[in-house]
């Protein structure tokens, strides 16, 4: 496991935390609203939970802020919207021996959920 430590002002570490404090702003463009609407669907919510849409999962990252971070799975790739779909299409293959499932998502439905996860900055 990689850790990366970030050194901040008090004052900037603050502001960060009160940023990730608020819940996930809710999706206004046709193409992320049909990818919440996935992620409550595709078995998603089982384990992720997104503030503001659904707390149900708790054994996996909280995705609430997820498009804020700078890397996708525990600092195995760069957050890119190329490796965010890559990682969707097939967690397996990406980190070997990861506890999220590949979920047979079609490259649509993969599309709808990466401009609905991209949003929540
Ligand atoms: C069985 C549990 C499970 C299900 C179902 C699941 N995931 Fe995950 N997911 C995980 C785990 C565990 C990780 C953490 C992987 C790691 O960092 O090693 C993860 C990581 C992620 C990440 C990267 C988050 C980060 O902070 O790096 C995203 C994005 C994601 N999942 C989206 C989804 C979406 C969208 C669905 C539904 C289509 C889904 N997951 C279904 C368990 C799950």
């Amino acid at each position: 496991m990689r850790i990366r430590v970030i050194a901040q002002s008090p004052e900037d570490f603050n502001a960060w935390l009160r940023r990730q404090q608020q819940p996930a702003s809710p999706p206004s463009a046709v193409q992320a609203m049909k990818g919440a609407g996935l992620f409550m669907e595709k078995n998603c919510v089982n384990c992720h939970s997104i503030n503001g849409l659904v707390t149900r999962g708790h054994v996996a990252p909280d995705l609430t802020h997820v498009a804020s971070r700078e890397t996708l799975a525990a600092g195995t790739l760069p957050n890119t919207p190329a490796n965010l779909s890559r990682w969707l299409k097939n967690p397996q293959a990406v980190k070997k021996g990861v506890n999220m499932p590949r979920l047979g998502l079609s490259d649509e439905q993969i599309k709808y959920l990466a401009a609905y996860l991209e949003g929540l900055k």
